[in-house]
């Protein structure tokens, strides 16, 4: 029989991850991500609340749920947020907060998150070129998320986590110098494949450099990476140790290499609505339910029904694949 204080799916997925956007908003404009002019940010007020977002985690606990994610758009953009954080860090089962962040914002918060509780930090960084983030987020900026990533360190923030986007055509070049950077810093750094989620609807295969690339460059470079068990099997990175004994690598390849049959994700949009999968076609209310009165109970069996309903994995590879209408800044990553 199956435990009812779970969130099981019809593959036996057992979610205990709950990944919370917070905001639409962002401060740069990676194209991978956000179209770069007239974005379409939702209205203040169909954001949900710090309340409604506590509300949702105590019941996504209450069935299990024990780590959590916050996304963006860009986190950091939205105000207070060590408030929300010290909040979440209370409910009770919550054993694990970490938030990604693009890091432009964060050596000015980077003391508040970590006084309210947030344990982890994902930072992007796709390269070490101000050309390149340029050219990638359209704005400027990478100087102020290098001192982000620095200051993380220096107040003690452990495991940082750098996340590279790897675009053919764009970033081939920077990945010896990330590889070199993350070395010297004792910083993990892990690739991300490009996946079809740009608000431009630009994505083709040809511009995914995958995992497998990355890394006969980073041993041609460097030495051989050697794998490491992995310890948690719902993680989506494959995980490598130089064999010099210096640096961490992951590999996250959706794209080429798919980790669905091990996903225990589930997300919900800034503006409440749940989703089982990055590329859900589907949305589940939650924010209907909170504003119009209804029960935690309500909560229980909308969760309930969006895990049941996932799918067993996201397609990209196959013809009958159908991009979600959302980007992913509309989404959280
Ligand atoms: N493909 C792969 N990764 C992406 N990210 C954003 N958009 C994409 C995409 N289309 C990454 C960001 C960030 C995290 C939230 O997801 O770089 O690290
Ligand atoms: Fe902003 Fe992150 Fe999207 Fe870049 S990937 S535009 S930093 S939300």
């Amino acid at each position: 029989m199956t435990d009812s204080r779970i969130l099981v799916d019809t593959l036996g997925r057992v979610h205990n991850n709950l990944r919370i956007s917070v905001t639409d908003r962002c401060n740069i404009r990676c194209f991978y991500c956000m179209p770069n002019e007239n974005v379409q940010f939702k209205p203040r007020v169909e954001i949900l609340t710090f309340e409604e977002i506590v509300r949702f985690t105590r019941v996504a606990a209450s069935l299990g749920v024990d780590k959590l994610r916050i996304t963006g758009g860009e986190p950091l953009v939205r105000a207070e947020l060590p408030n929300l954080i010290r909040e979440l860090a209370s409910v009770p089962g919550i054993r694990d907060i970490a938030m990604t962040t693009n890091g432009v914002l964060l050596a000015d918060h980077v003391v508040a998150l970590k006084e309210a509780g947030l344990q982890r930090l994902n930072i992007s960084l796709d390269g070490l070129r101000e050309e390149t983030f340029e050219r990638i987020s359209r704005r400027q900026g990478l100087d102020r998320v290098l001192e982000g990533i620095f200051a993380a360190q220096r107040i003690g923030f452990e495991k940082i986590r750098l996340n590279a986007v790897a675009i053919r055509g764009i970033t081939e070049e920077e990945i010896v110098p990330l590889g070199e950077f993350a070395r010297q810093h004792e910083l993990e750094l892990r690739f991300i494949e490009f996946m079809p989620l740009d608000a431009e609807n630009n994505w083709c295969d040809d511009q995914v450099l995958s995992g497998s690339e990355i890394r006969e460059a980073l041993e041609e470079a460097f030495c051989p990476l050697v794998a490491i068990e992995r310890k948690d099997p719902s993680q989506p990175a494959s995980d490598f140790r130089f064999a010099d004994g210096i640096g961490v690598i992951g590999f996250i390849n959706p794209v080429t290499q798919p980790f669905c049959n091990a996903c225990n994700r589930l997300r919900i949009t800034a503006e409440g609505k749940m989703r089982n999968c990055l590329f859900s076609i589907a949305e589940w209310d939650a924010r209907e339910i909170m504003r119009g009165g209804g029960s935690d109970e309500q909560l229980v069996e909308l969760l309930r029904d969006c895990i049941r309903a996932k799918k067993p994995g996201h397609g990209i590879d196959s013809p009958n694949f159908v991009r979600p209408d959302r980007a992913m800044y509309q989404i959280g990553g």
